[in-house]
């Protein structure tokens, strides 16, 4: 998922009154209840182009639905309340008490959560079709506890279990992509290591030097499964903003060329060179030294792996007051126009499956557009097929961003 696309949670928009004044009750009667949401994402949106008679019809739909429910996935007296196109949004907050139980069990709400997200999802697409709207409605929807605390107005432990539902609802959504490709992508090596590590059980280790060979190419997968681990854990950090940045003083150019000294080797083989240019006097940049390097590791990388034997690839730095930029060129096969936008995401990789020459993981880029990102500054392409390939990172000055850090 793409936290891109959610929208802020509506933190200012007010809460209906009935709804506060009826969490209230309940809580002082309860101590905690436990709080669902769903939300209509663009609601307000969808009533700008629609009209306002689409939303209402919409929001009867959504009721309906709920209605429906009661006594099935929820029991009759837990509360419901909707808000309206007068606050932009649409909104559940259900009251499920525990019965016979001293505390919410939280698997119980995400279950119930879960149910009446996907019969709302389909109701409201349903009734959306019937009404001519053609986009597709999305909703998102959220779960927690809240705990009554006499200290806490109402109407604040509110906004904050929205906040914390919202967010879970997010992290839960990262997991869970994350989980299906990392599954997918361990299987491959995984299958190899077992494969050879049986036929060696199996009484090839009485051949040495077989079993020698063997037990390399055991050894080599086991290298790529943890380095595949490293990067996936290490992405899923930062997309989660997990991940603390340490900046500091760097010596861009410095990192340059010692990425390409480390990198030479790789080149080797099918004799492509690094060369790196800067232009003169070039400053100390702030910069997550480490994690930068990371990225230009990853571009000269892929540029050596697309350029044509006896290729150059080339790492241009250049600087403004207001921007460092490092670019990293080469004269390789160059990328499909309608493939370009794709490359940042994870997991993608222009050459599928088994046409493809190399065995990345498409994770390099993606970690590298999330690094840049945390920098304040942008990571861009430019390619022509059988031309050649240019990345781009451009970094703000340090004290604009100091700036704004504080
Ligand atoms: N310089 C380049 N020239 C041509 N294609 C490129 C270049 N850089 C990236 N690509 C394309 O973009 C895809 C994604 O790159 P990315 O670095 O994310 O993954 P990878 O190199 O395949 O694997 P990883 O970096 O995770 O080991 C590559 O698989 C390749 O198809
Ligand atoms: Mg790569």
């Amino acid at each position: 998922m793409d936290s891109k696309t959610l929208p802020e949670a509506h933190s200012d928009l007010p809460f209906l009154k009935s709804v506060l004044e009826r969490v209230d009750r309940e809580l002082k009667q309860r101590e905690q209840v436990g709080f669902l949401y769903f939300d209509v994402i663009e609601f307000g949106r969808l009533i700008e182009t629609h009209g306002p008679e689409v939303g209402q019809r919409l929001l009867q739909a959504l009721g309906e639905t709920l209605n429906k429910q009661r006594g099935k996935l929820f029991r009759d007296e837990d509360l419901i309340a909707v808000g309206g196109p007068e606050v932009d949004f649409f909104v559940i907050y259900l009251f499920s008490p525990p019965r016979r139980k001293e505390a919410f069990a939280k698997s119980d709400l995400k279950l119930i959560s879960n149910r009446v997200l996907q019969k709302l999802s389909f109701m409201i697409n349903e009734t959306a079709a019937r009404l001519g709207v053609k986009e597709k409605i999305d909703l998102r929807g959220g779960y927690t506890v809240l705990k009554y605390d006499p200290q806490v107005p109402v109407d604040r432990l509110v906004h904050e279990a929205r906040k914390e539902a919202a967010l879970k609802t997010e992290l839960e959504e990262i997991m869970l992509t994350f989980v299906s490709n990392v599954s997918h992508e361990l299987r491959t090596p995984l299958t190899c290591i077992k494969g050879y590590a049986e036929t060696l059980l199996e009484g090839a280790l009485s051949e040495p030097e077989l079993a020698q060979r063997w037990m390399k190419v055991i050894y080599d997968e086991a290298g790529r499964l943890e380095r595949l681990i490293r990067d996936l854990l290490d992405l899923s950090m930062i997309e989660a903003h997990q991940v603390e940045m340490h900046f500091n003083e760097v010596d861009l150019v410095g990192l340059c060329r010692h990425t390409a000294a480390v990198l030479a080797p790789h080149g080797k083989a099918t004799g492509v060179t690094i060369e790196v240019e800067s232009d003169d006097n070039f400053p100390l940049w702030r910069a997550d030294e480490d994690r930068l390097s990371q990225v230009v590791t990853n571009l000269v990388d892929n540029a050596i792996k697309y350029s044509p034997a006896q290729g150059v690839v080339t790492i241009k730095l250049s600087h403004t007051r207001e921007r460092a930029e490092i670019e990293v060129i080469d004269r390789g096969t160059g990328i499909p126009e309608e493939e370009l936008p794709r490359i940042f995401e994870r997991f993608y990789r222009v050459e599928k499956g088994s046409a493809a020459r190399f065995g990345g993981r498409g994770l390099g880029l993606s970690i590298a557009m999330h690094i840049v990102e945390a920098h304040g500054g942008e990571l861009r392409v430019e390619s022509k097929l059988h031309e050649g390939t240019r990345f781009r990172v451009s970094l703000p000055a340090g004290d604009v961003t100091w700036l704004e850090e504080e």
